[in-house]
């Protein structure tokens, strides 16, 4: 029969031991699981300006030198100027003064899409993935939501491949050149939908998160848009002169 005495050193010891392995192991493998977190936000970069295929595996090998070879970046201040000397990997997403952009670039250098991370609340979780456009800064060439915590098969439809191919040429200005946004609706569009370039079927179930993107998303084009404007006035300026 063992004392109380012995049991309770017993205790405490098994204790501190599985406390130092698992902070060990958790220390360990840290770097490794922000690389494979890095990995994906490039995937989802390479997704949303339409490089990869929704239903391709890929290695993580393929991913990085795909993202190297075809990206590249610029970091915008809220004015929309580009701050020299810095590139988006040195940024935090959801900074608010240091706005990054990655830049989808074709083989002779010209810029064929530009793509940015959006974020905010769902209606259980913060909801964060990556918007780009075409070259006119105007036609969306992808979306992707790789964070959120909203639930499986209702708000969780948001990073299915049926919704998010929903965006895929939808328009960002009107036919005045003023910023509208893209709106989820409630509901499937139908036919006579008025303004269905600026809107997208919303998710059965789910309108509440849609609610969320809806207000996000509108903030976050704002955001980058006096950088897109800079842009968009001088290749009207090029053509004009
Ligand atoms: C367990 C549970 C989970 C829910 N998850 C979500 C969700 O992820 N996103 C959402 O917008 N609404 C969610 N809701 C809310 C309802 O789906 C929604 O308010 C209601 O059914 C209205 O349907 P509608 O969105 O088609 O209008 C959830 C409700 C319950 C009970």
């Amino acid at each position: 029969m063992y004392s109380n005495g012995y049991i309770l050193r017993f205790a405490a010891t098994v204790t501190i031991i599985c406390s130092i392995l698992l902070a060990s192991a958790a220390t360990l493998l840290k770097p490794a699981q922000e690389e494979n977190i890095q990995t994906d936000i490039k995937k989802n970069i390479l997704r949303a300006v339409q490089l990869i295929e929704p239903d391709q595996k890929y290695a993580k090998k393929d991913i990085l030198d795909m993202f190297a070879k075809r990206m590249s970046s610029v970091v915008v201040d809220p004015a929309g100027t580009v701050i020299p000397n810095l590139t988006a990997d040195e940024v935090n997403a959801d900074e608010t003064d240091r706005l990054p952009i990655y830049l989808l670039k074709d083989a002779n250098g010209a810029v064929t899409a530009y793509c940015f991370p959006i974020s905010g609340k769902g209606l259980w979780s913060t909801v964060k993935g990556y918007l780009a456009l075409d070259s006119d800064l105007n036609t969306v060439r992808g979306i992707t939501f790789y964070s959120h915590g909203e639930t499986p098969g209702l708000g969780g439809e948001i990073s299915k491949d049926w919704f998010i191919e929903n965006f895929v040429g939808k328009k960002i200005l009107d036919t005045n050149g003023s910023l509208v946004g893209i709106t989820i609706e409630k509901g499937k569009l139908r036919a006579d939908t008025k303004g269905k370039e600026h809107k997208v079927d919303g998710i059965s179930g789910a309108t509440l998160t849609g609610k969320g993107i809806n207000e996000f998303l509108m903030g976050d084009l704002e955001r980058f848009n006096p950088y897109f404007t800079i842009l968009r006035n001088k290749v009207h300026n090029e053509v004009i002169s």
